[in-house]
């Protein structure tokens, strides 16, 4: 086979494919939910108007059926890099994080603790500490600094304990972008015997995933943050899986991963994930003869560096407004920014910034400790992210509709 050779990174042809972008907003609420390429709308409008039941494999709508299953599951294990046969659908990573709190706490008891962090999304803190609170366990925070944004491991070797049962942390905050040293947490939950639970939710659209080489036990991510329909999923080894049992119908698939996927899949949805992994792994247009993980390499490289090659623009542009703060300090993290501005509402900036055609959303988006931790509050900031999608002009609006809202550069 030719060496995989990746070409430019050439966001005019991403974005050709992008119906949503001819509305002509410059979109920075990525964080919240990424726009969708053309790819993803075809394959989920194929699948409902083609002849469909439920999986079986009589009829060839049987058939159909498992098959976008299949083909979801596989493209899913080369997003990341994981057991095709680990991975559960679900309706959301809070859904499926609540359901398997559930399941991995029926043995937990007075004297067991749980480790979560401030830095984290309430969606991988409140599973927790609710299923920690129903078995009588106990909670143990591990704070990131509010100044670096950093939550170094030390910081969770200090409340991990021989009683730990779980630690749940985030790959990528979604409010400030910072990204904890995953495989280090995981060596230090390891060491006490305790699982790693891990809300890839944000990382997974930025940062190849590699779940091996992450050490987490389990791993949630959302396709419609990287690309794709509103769903969520979970990753973790067929094995490790093999050992849990949660509350299902009696007649329902005890296989695994089916035993953890509640009623019937969305078809639909599963055919768009695989299009939305399959339009990542071509972002840098590389030979399809190559296999998909292999051209996801190629191309989320490719992507992280238009990501923080326009990061750095945005970032000096930002940085010499008078006043304005800046909160995503973090020496390694996603193109995901946090700002506020001394006499300006984070909700007025927001309002502002769309009546110049940008969509940048304000508030905490659930990362509630996170918020809270840095003196923010319920009110939070204004966030920025980057996606696929984003180029220089986009940036150009929205480092200049806030230079003027807040008074010019300095
Ligand atoms: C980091 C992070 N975790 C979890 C979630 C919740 O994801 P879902 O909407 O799939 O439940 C989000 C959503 O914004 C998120 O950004």
């Amino acid at each position: 086979m030719a060496p995989l050779t990746p070409t430019a990174y050439d966001v005019d042809r991403i974005r050709w494919h992008f119906p949503a972008l001819r509305e002509g907003a410059a979109h920075f609420d990525g964080p919240g939910g990424s726009q969708v390429p053309d790819a993803v709308a075809t394959a989920v409008v194929e699948t409902l108007t083609s002849a469909i039941s439920n999986r079986g494999g009589v009829t060839a709508a049987e058939r159909r059926a498992d098959r976008v299953v299949v083909e979801a599951r596989t493209a899913m294990g080369d997003l990341l890099a994981a057991d095709p046969n680990g991975i559960v659908f679900g309706r959301s990573a809070t859904e499926l994080t609540f359901q398997l709190a559930r399941t991995l706490s029926k043995d937990w008891g007075p004297g067991d603790e749980v480790v979560v962090s401030r830095l984290d999304h309430d969606a991988n803190v409140r599973p927790w500490v609710l299923a920690a609170e129903a078995s009588a366990a106990t909670v143990r925070w591990a704070d990131f600094d509010p100044v670096t944004g950093e939550l170094p491991p030390e910081a969770v070797r200090s409340v991990v304990t021989d009683r730990t049962r779980l630690v749940a942390v985030t790959a990528a905050s979604n409010l400030i972008g910072t990204r904890p040293d995953v495989a280090a947490i995981a060596e230090i939950a390891h060491a006490a015997d305790a699982l790693l639970w891990v809300d890839g939710v944000h990382a997974t659209a930025h940062v190849l995933t590699d779940l091996p080489a992450s050490g987490a036990d389990f791993w949630v991510c959302s396709p419609y943050k990287f690309l794709g329909p509103h769903l969520g999923v979970l990753a973790a080894s067929p094995a490790l899986l093999e050992t849990l049992h949660p509350a299902k119908l009696l007649p329902s698939s005890d296989a695994v991963p089916e035993r953890f996927e509640l009623g019937t899949l969305p078809y639909e949805l599963l055919a768009g994930t695989t299009a939305a992994v399959d339009f990542l792994a071509d972002l840098a247009l590389t030979d399809p003869s190559h296999p998909r993980r292999e051209r996801l390499v190629a191309s989320f490289a490719a992507l992280e560096e238009h990501e923080d090659s326009l990061l750095a623009t945005l970032e000096a542009r930002l940085r010499a407004i008078p006043g304005l703060t800046a909160h995503s300090n973090a020496q390694r993290r996603t193109p995901t920014l946090l700002v506020t501005a001394p006499g300006h509402d984070p909700q007025d900036l927001r309002t502002a910034l769309a009546e110049r055609g940008v969509n940048a959303p304000a508030g905490h988006f659930y990362a509630w400790e996170c918020s809270h931790h840095l003196g923010l509050g319920a009110t939070g900031g204004l966030r920025m992210g980057l996606a696929p999608y984003t180029n220089a002009d986009d940036v150009d609006r929205l480092a200049t509709g806030l230079e003027e809202i807040c008074g010019g550069a300095r």
